[in-house]
């Protein structure tokens, strides 16, 4: 049973409280099906997130099988089912491997075998057997809702809430949606309450709520609506809320409450009677007792952090490979851009003319001679510093290429597998998995690639780490964005704004202001990379870029910590914005 006492949910509105959900009083019996209805605005879906806990009520209690939600804490991430108005696939699974990925994200199977079983009965208790292969991005609006209610029963919710899951329906599949909820609650005295715009098929429910600015003004049996409201026809009861102020519809609702909840008992009867009811009438009422509560627990519970992981990395892998549009995009990067820098490797490999030993040389040819040496440092020096640059500067690029959508492009998806039980530390675990790959694969192919055609002098295991730290530290900060950003377009901008400036601010093309230099330097991943680089070249080219550089060549340590500085504040970055609530309203 789920009781809501004088329920509030409360917002600051220039300065002063308002309820958007307004002292709601409701009792729900298991194997319930409720519509909540209303005109748009009324606080439908507010209703619907109190309930579910994603709207902490501001005032009075929820009540699950007598015990208090708000003291004795919310209810188990398996028991409740929450279908929002989004889709929450990606259209590059099939509606098999949609489903496969929810189930384990949510349920402990002990075996393949349970697995399956629990995907097979959820498959054809929605009607989806048939389109198991297909993938999402083919469905069609009822198959999708469909698929999102498949996606929500893997794990047997005892309470199953939907926002609005008939919308935008043909009115064929909008009555097959509501009759698949009908059969829903029907199971194991599951309480399913659906918002619905329509007002069509209201006599498959078993109640019917009326909001009017966020205050209840009928919950009653869909067949004493039309009477309550003094109406001919459902469709005039919007007109008629309208014509009252929604505080007199609430008193005179509390004043013929218990007559209306006498009709729906009456009702219930009656269909346990018939046998349209799986529970015994006397168990409807009964509390259920704390040790029957603890068992079902025990036999579902969520999977570990680990399962998590693998699942939501074997999940991004499979739809990496499946995008082609991504794939090419990354094949492209991956071969132009170290091409790109290879354009500059013949002007590094000249020789470097050296002063000579000539001691009977005259002033004019010994003037002339360390002119031609200055003249092919500063041509092979500026060549070696531009070309460390632009690996370092095509890194970072790559770096927010990979990450800047990661978080923000799937947020809301993200929302609704942390709301089933996600853990976050799973999320970003997978997440910095899939990126390491795609970082090492990057840096290395571009540390190698360039050294075919350019033979770096010095330590190349360093250069190639300090490429490795920038794609790192670019990919991690960018990460951060991804996950603070509420859109997926938002954080791309700021993500390249920011590559953008490190080429210029990094002072390794333009040595920068002496006083600008000290406040930027630390931030830019360019800077360090580039010097950790150029600190670890050796021989002509050390003392050919020594030489020309006007810029401060730090030490290879400093540089090394700094970009893990960087990489650590990135990652704590998206740890805080992983974790925290980010719903659309
Ligand atoms: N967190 C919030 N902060 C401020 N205002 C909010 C918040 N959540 C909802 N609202 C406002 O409260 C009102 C009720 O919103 P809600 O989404 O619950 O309406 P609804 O009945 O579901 O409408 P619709 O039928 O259009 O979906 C709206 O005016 C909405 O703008
Ligand atoms: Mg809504």
């Amino acid at each position: 049973m789920l009781e809501l006492k004088d329920v509030c949910f409360t917002i600051q509105k220039n300065g002063e409280a308002l309820n958007l959900v307004d002292h709601a009083s409701l009792s729900i019996p298991k194997g319930h099906f409720m519509a909540i209805v209303g005109p748009s605005g009324c606080g439908k879906t507010t209703l619907l997130k109190t309930i579910a806990g994603l709207n902490p009520e501001s005032d009075g209690s929820l009540w699950w099988n007598g015990r208090n939600l708000s003291e004795d804490g919310d209810l188990e991430a398996w028991e409740i089912g929450y279908v929002p108005q989004f889709s929450i696939a990606y259209d590059q699974l099939t509606v098999d491997e949609s489903i496969e990925a929810a189930t384990r994200l949510r349920i402990k199977t002990n075996n393949s075998a349970e697995l399956d079983a629990r995907i097979d009965r959820v498959l054809k208790e929605t009607g989806l057997t048939s389109i198991a292969d297909r993938p999402v991005s083919v469905l069609s609006g009822g198959q999708m809702r469909r698929l999102g209610l498949a996606m929500e029963l893997v794990s047997d919710p005892k309470l199953l809430l939907c926002d609005e899951v008939t919308s935008g329906l043909d009115p064929r599949s909008e009555r097959e949606i509501v009759n698949l909820l009908h059969d829903l609650s029907r199971k194991e005295g599951r309480i399913v309450l659906s918002v619905t715009h329509s007002l069509a098929h209201l006599e498959l429910y078993d109640s019917i709520l009326v909001l009017h600015e966020g205050r209840v003004a009928y919950h009653g049996s869909p067949e004493q609506l039309t009477h309550y409201f003094s109406v001919d026809h459902t469709e005039l009861v919007y007109p008629q809320l309208a014509k009252q102020a929604s505080e007199k519809w609430r008193s005179s609702w509390i004043k013929h409450s218990a007559t209306y909840y006498a009709k729906l008992q009456h009702n219930r009867e009656k269909l346990h009677a018939q046998g349209l009811l799986e529970l015994p009438a006397d168990e409807l009422h009964q509390p259920e007792s704390e040790e029957a509560h603890e068992t079902k627990e025990a036999k579902t519970r969520s999977p570990s952090i680990l399962s998590q992981f693998h699942t939501l990395l074997g999940r991004r892998m499979r739809i990496f490979f499946r995008d082609r549009g991504q794939v090419f995009l990354q094949l492209a990067i991956l071969i132009c851009f170290p091409l790109l820098v290879v354009l500059f490797s013949p002007r590094a490999n000249e020789n470097m003319r050296k002063f000579t030993d000539a001691s009977g040389a005259t002033l004019q040819q010994k003037l002339e001679e360390q002119a031609g040496v200055q003249e092919d440092r500063l041509k092979v020096g500026s060549a070696v510093s531009g070309i460390i640059m632009f690996q370092v500067v095509l890194l970072s690029l790559m770096g927010s290429n990979n990450a800047a959508r990661e978080i923000a492009g799937e947020r809301q998806i993200l929302e609704k597998e942390k709301f089933g039980g996600l853990s976050p530390l799973a999320y970003l675990a997978s997440k910095i998995a899939f990126l390491s790959g795609l970082i090492l694969i990057q840096s290395l192919w571009m540390a190698g690639f360039v050294e075919l055609f350019w033979s770096f002098e010095g330590s190349f295991e360093k250069h190639a780490l300090f490429l490795i730290l920038v794609n790192a530290a670019m990919t991690a900060i960018c990460l951060g964005i991804s996950s603070l950003m509420r859109t997926a377009e938002k954080a791309s901008l700021l993500s390249v704004y920011l590559v953008g400036f490190q080429l210029p601010l990094s002072g390794a093309v333009l040595a920068l202001p002496e006083k600008i230099e000290p406040l930027t330097r630390p931030f830019i991943s360019a800077y360090w990379a580039w010097s950790g680089s150029v600190d670890s070249l050796s021989g002509q080219y050390r003392s050919a870029l020594t030489a020309i550089s006007e810029t401060q060549i730090s030490t290879s340590n400093l540089c090394f910590f700094i970009l893990l500085i960087h990489i650590t504040l990135g990652l704590i970055i998206s740890w805080i914005g992983t974790s925290r609530p980010q719903w659309e309203h």
